[in-house]
């Protein structure tokens, strides 16, 4: 079986990289990540040097600009022969050449159902402060409009009187910990590019 090649871009934690990582210990997995970048150090670079998962630091200082060290990633990505870029916490805008040359094979992971909250690093705050009852998880393609892209997939997450921002996180994590590597899964059973 051939199985999709997941390049994932990371800035933090790194659990949704984890969730994927754990996913496709399965041989019948029809994906692994085979390439992990991160555009600052974190823990995310740590889980995928763990799992013996090829990492690179792209700090932004080390390039002239933002474009310049896209197409650093961008080059790795290829040299890996990714088929699919997944953002799973990466706090960076791409630029244009990069989302361009990806196009239709990047998607995000994003802690609202969106287009609730978007285009902010601050989505479970935010659902807080507005005092919805009810927020979520999205996977959606990217594009060059931030958070914007056609909506995958998405999944419910209760908001409760008490919850904090903490609490909120926490149930809407474990809710993206299933819904990514099932989305990927349905991916590398279909057709790339995704259609935008
Ligand atoms: C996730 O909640 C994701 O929705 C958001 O950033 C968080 C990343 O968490 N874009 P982790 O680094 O995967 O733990």
């Amino acid at each position: 079986m051939s199985r999709l090649r997941v390049g994932v871009l990371a800035s933090g934690r790194g659990s949704n990289l984890e969730a994927l990582v754990k996913a496709a210990r399965d041989p019948m997995y029809p994906a692994r990540v085979v390439v992990v970048c991160a555009n600052r150090e974190c823990p995310a670079l740590e889980i995928a040097k763990k799992a013996g998962i090829t990492r690179q630091l792209f700090a932004l200082s080390k390039y002239p600009d933002r474009e310049a060290r896209d197409r650093a990633m961008a080059q790795l990505l290829q040299d890996h022969g990714v088929d699919l870029v997944v953002c799973a916490g990466y706090d960076a805008i791409l630029e244009k050449p990069f989302t361009r040359r990806f196009r239709g094979r990047i998607i995000n992971i994003h802690p609202s159902l969106l287009p609730e909250f978007a285009g902010t690093m601050d989505a479970v705050a935010m659902a807080l402060e507005a005092g919805v009852t009810e927020t979520g998880c999205t996977v959606h393609v990217v594009t060059d409009d931030v958070d914007a892209g056609p909506v995958l997939a998405q999944r419910r997450v209760e908001v409760r009187p008490d919850d904090t921002v903490e609490s909120l996180r926490e149930r809407i994590q474990a809710e993206e910990h299933v819904l990514l590597p099932v989305l990927v899964k349905r991916i590398a059973g279909e057709a790339l590019p995704l259609s935008i």
